[in-house]
């Protein structure tokens, strides 16, 4: 019985082209940090309009967060009307769900324009419950969206082979290949005078004078305008982003069952969640993806278990015996729900920030990509500026940002406090352990070939002790979910330098 290759099928799907390293000092109109859906549909937009981009990649394009996605291109965000109507009003959530819309119509007319295949569809998106405690916020939820005007239906039952006590259906939702998207994006982005930088880091920005991004190799690029699309913001100290950001980490393999997939996506509100929907592999057979496990980055132990209960998940329900693919993600949640779009403060008018996307980046991207757009190009908001970021993130958002501000100082404290686990002569090949050399802790990691890589496990963000995520292979953060390779570069922010290198 195949578990599967540790890829994401859209990675192993797509082609990009490769793009040179930047380590020079270059001028531009614009320069977009982060070379996921944001970043490349922010510099395809700005292109379109006639600007001059340029944008750079920490990795390869695409092989960020937007590479490891389920990829449902939904405007129904699990269960949230009922909420942005009970704290911002209806005409907020009205805003927020006709923005996300507008975001299917993009793709679909951005396909057409670029004669291109994104592998889109429309299908209904259900969200279920089979817990008794759940089932009035699912009602409520209809409420909500009878109110918005929202075609669905309230149900007592899915399409899906499996026990749902209620669901809500919204109509006229879509998924697609998002890598085959910003494919042809970037295409048109080089054809049309923009330029692309992979294997660039940025480090920090500095504001005096001309705004100018400092790469972390050495070279810097100075632009009028900066969209930082990184995910979390590398520049996150401005804004105080390190301390409005929730996050969390999830799971998705796919395989082949012998039942007929009924159509629609789906995601439940139970505990653990559970997310499906379907897709076609390259031989147009049906793939059934599967997704859940969600939790605190370099939070738990055994990280690997969190694809075996989705696999195990896949065999009980659906017959599932072949896997193919397993991947998993980082998504950041604001203080409120909605997303972060805009000026990344008040005050600077030239940086722009998209983030928080609360595992819903398809639609939030491209929502992101426009409003940013407008911004730069009119001056003005597209959304009524309800994603600002300078916004007053209000009581429920006070209460998260304690929490989290709690989280990070617990981490301080009793990371540091943690007790070593084997010696490195216990190591077994692809293993990994802490143990002390004169009090301070050191990550080591015993490669397959047996090779020891040493590092110091204190996070460069902010000083947090790193926890070994053995699905992953790497050293994630618990406080604001940096991650670092086993030999510790970095691989995902807000922390921009590597892990040091221990004896
Ligand atoms: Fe902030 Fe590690 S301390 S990500």
């Amino acid at each position: 019985m195949s578990t599967g290759k540790h890829e994401s099928y859209w990675i192993e799907t797509s082609d990009f082209p490769p793009f040179e390293k930047l380590q020079t000092d270059i001028n531009t109109e614009l320069c977009v940090v982060g070379g996921g859906i944001a970043g490349i549909t922010s510099a395809y937009l700005l292109t379109k309009k006639g600007y001059k981009v340029t944008l750079i990649e920490a990795l390869k394009l695409g092989h960020g967060t937007t590479g490891y996605t389920t990829a449902k291109l939904s405007a129904q965000h699990k269960l949230i009307y009922d909420q942005l109507i009970s704290i911002f009003g209806e005409k907020t959530a009205k805003i927020h769900y006709q923005a996300a819309m507008e975001t299917i119509e993009f793709v679909q007319e951005t396909e057409k324009e670029l004669q291109a295949d994104f592998q889109f569809n429309m299908e209904p998106a259900y969200v279920f419950t089979d817990e008794e405690k759940q089932i009035r916020q699912i009602e409520k939820e209809w409420s909500a969206y009878k109110k918005l005007g929202i075609p669905g239906a309230l149900l007592d039952d899915i399409p899906l082979p499996i026990s749902a006590k209620k669901a809500v259906r919204m109509d006229q939702q879509a998924q697609f290949h998002p890598l085959l998207f910003l494919q042809a994006m970037t295409t048109y982005i080089t054809a049309n005078g923009g330029t692309i930088y992979e294997d660039t880091r940025a480090e920090t920005i500095n504001e005096v004078g001309k705004t100018t991004v400092k790469l972390k190799d050495g070279g810097s690029v100075t632009a009028d305008h900066v969209v930082i699309a990184t995910h979390f913001p590398f520049y996150d100290f401005k804004g105080a982003y390190f301390a409005r950001l929730d996050m969390a980490r999830s799971y998705i393999v796919s395989g082949k069952s012998p039942l007929a997939y009924p159509g629609g996506m789906y995601i439940s509100v139970d505990s653990p969640s559970r997310s499906v929907r379907s897709a076609k592999d390259k031989n147009g057979e049906t793939l059934w993806l599967i997704g859940g496990e969600g939790h605190r980055p370099g939070k738990g132990k055994q990280m690997k278990e969190h694809y075996s209960n989705l696999r195990n998940w896949g065999r009980s329900e659906f017959d599932m015996e072949e896997f193919d693919y397993n991947w998993s993600s980082e998504d950041f949640i604001s203080l409120d729900s909605l997303f972060y779009i805009g000026r990344i403060t008040e005050q600077t008018k030239n940086i722009y920030v998209a983030t928080a996307f609360r595992k819903w980046g398809m639609s939030g991207g491209i929502t992101a990509a426009k409003e940013i757009t407008s911004l730069i190009d009119t001056g003005e908001s597209l959304y009524q500026d309800i994603y600002d970021p300078a916004r007053n993130d209000g009581t429920k958002g006070i209460r998260t940002l304690a929490k989290n501000l709690v989280e990070v100082s617990k981490e301080l404290v009793s990371g540091k406090l943690e007790k070593t686990t084997k010696s490195i002569d216990e190591l077994e090949p692809g293993e990994a352990g802490k143990i002390r050399n004169k009090g301070k802790l050191i990550g080591v990691y015993k490669d397959n070939d047996g090779t020891l890589h040493k590092v110091d496990t204190t996070c460069t963000h902010m000083g947090c002790e790193v926890h070994w995520n053995d699905a992953e292979t790497t050293w994630d953060c618990p406080c604001h979910g940096s991650r670092f390779r086993a030999s510790g570069e970095v691989i995902e922010g807000p922390a921009v330098k590597d892990l040091k290198k221990a004896d």
